[in-house]
């Protein structure tokens, strides 16, 4: 066999690292797509908390931003908030739904989602610390979080972000016990946990995002075109559930097309319990 060599030495290793830097590209790639599709079965069970999650990406990429993240930690931080529900994957529906005050015992089963979140994401080698901001996210700067009452910087600063955005978010959309309290009610029991519970720089940022919008619907469209021109995320921002979310039958996308949200003024009592839970 007549093998002709490949007299130009010096391109062999160029060509090499070409086909290195785009093997792991794809490896790269193909990480980010497992954790969307991780995120798409969830979504296929519970379009609300998928709907949550995503807001809950964008309004963390936009506060690590402010935070001065690098493109790396940003795309982590995004993809962990992306999947940081994802235990409640194995909370019954009923109790998730719930409109009332959860049972210690109902309380006790819905905390484990933030480790049950992590176990599930466990196997996955991933370079992005998306396991630790699952595990971390109900944590607290004064110990009072779950489910290990971690202690200031024992927490992760991408879960101490994801921790003030998921707050946010929640307290500015419909739950089954209230409804949405809006921006500045969700920024004032913020400000009141700002480094007490909460990282006070991550609270700063959130403040310095939102407190211009005039609504939460403008808050959520400028963030979601912020994080589309930043282009660190690549298929992480295409939105992979679809821009409507259809939900299941009897599965509300708002809790206010639901039967089963009350007026805010009627729970004030699970409020003041727990605005956010
Ligand atoms: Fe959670």
């Amino acid at each position: 066999m007549n093998v002709k060599p490949d007299t130009d030495l010096t391109a062999q290793p160029l060509r090499r690292a070409d086909e290195l830097e785009e093997a792991l590209g794809n490896c790269r790639l193909a990480l980010i797509q497992t954790v969307h599709a991780m995120s798409a079965v969830a979504a296929r069970r519970d379009q609300f908390t998928a709907h949550h999650q995503l807001r809950v990406a964008e309004l963390s990429v936009a506060m690590g931003r402010r935070l001065g993240l690098d493109s790396e930690r940003l795309e982590g931080l995004y993809l962990g908030a992306l999947v940081h529900d994802i235990g409640k994957i194995a909370i019954p529906w009923e109790i998730l739904s719930k409109p009332g005050a959860f049972t210690a015992a109902e309380r006790s089963l819905v905390e484990s989602h933030a480790q049950i979140g992590a176990d599930i994401l466990a196997p996955l080698i991933l370079p992005w610390p998306i396991q630790l901001i699952v595990a971390q996210h109900h944590e607290r700067l004064d110990g009072s979080g779950y489910p290990a009452r971690l202690r200031g910087e024992a927490i992760l600063p991408e879960a101490r972000i994801v921790a003030v955005a998921d707050v946010f978010q929640s307290m500015c959309d419909d739950r089954p016990y209230r409804l949405a309290l809006g921006i500045d009610p969700a920024l004032a029991e913020l400000e009141r946990g700002a480094g007490v519970t909460f990282d006070a720089d991550a609270v700063r940022a959130l403040q310095a995002i939102a407190a211009a919008e005039r609504s939460v619907e403008a808050l959520w469209g400028s963030l979601a075109v912020d994080a589309h021109d930043a282009g660190a995320y690549a298929c992480a921002l295409e939105r992979p559930h679809g821009a409507a979310f259809e939900a299941p039958p009897g599965i509300p996308v708002s809790w206010s097309s639901s039967p089963l949200a009350t007026p805010a003024g009627a729970c004030r009592a699970q409020r003041a319990e727990d605005p956010h839970r």
